[in-house]
């Protein structure tokens, strides 16, 4: 199987950005942990970050006609407001599973709704990084 992963706005800046609340780890830590476990089970993935809404927009339809089997989405803020995301997503016969690395429920009340995640497969939020590898488990391993 083929997993896009897909890392919206200022989720570049992972490792700095608010350690206390996004953890010490990188985008590239994230990265490189995510092709190891692609590498044990046997998939393929590709990661990408981009702080523009088109990007990802274009990013998610590309997808389809290259024949992913799967997206993985953090959308950063963009989660709370983006219709034009959510449609996309609704727009394409894959399925996506939704990241975020906080908990946004115990957070500020503007992140506690998603905008995004009813026309995902499902959610996944607070068990930081480690919530990457559980999304690509979930997408590529049936009988997990
Ligand atoms: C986030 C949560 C969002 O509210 C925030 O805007 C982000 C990151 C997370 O991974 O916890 O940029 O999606």
């Amino acid at each position: 199987k083929k997993i896009l992963i897909l890392n919206g706005p200022n989720l570049n800046r992972l490792g700095k950005r608010e350690p206390h609340i996004y953890g010490s780890e990188t985008l590239d830590d994230v990265k490189n942990s995510l092709e190891l476990l692609a590498n044990q089970i046997g998939c393929k993935i590709d990661f990408k970050q981009s702080n523009h809404e088109g990007d990802i927009v274009d990013s998610i339809h590309n997808a389809e006609d290259e024949e992913y089997d799967g997206l993985i989405i953090n959308p950063g803020a963009f989660t709370h407001y983006s219709y034009a995301i959510r449609d996309a997503i609704a727009s394409v016969s894959y399925p996506t599973v939704e990241v975020h690395i906080s908990n946004v429920h115990a957070r500020e009340l503007f992140r506690h709704h998603s905008v995004v995640s009813p026309v995902t497969v499902g959610q996944i939020v607070g068990l930081g990084t480690k919530g990457y590898k559980l999304a690509l488990l979930s997408l590529v391993k049936e009988d997990i």
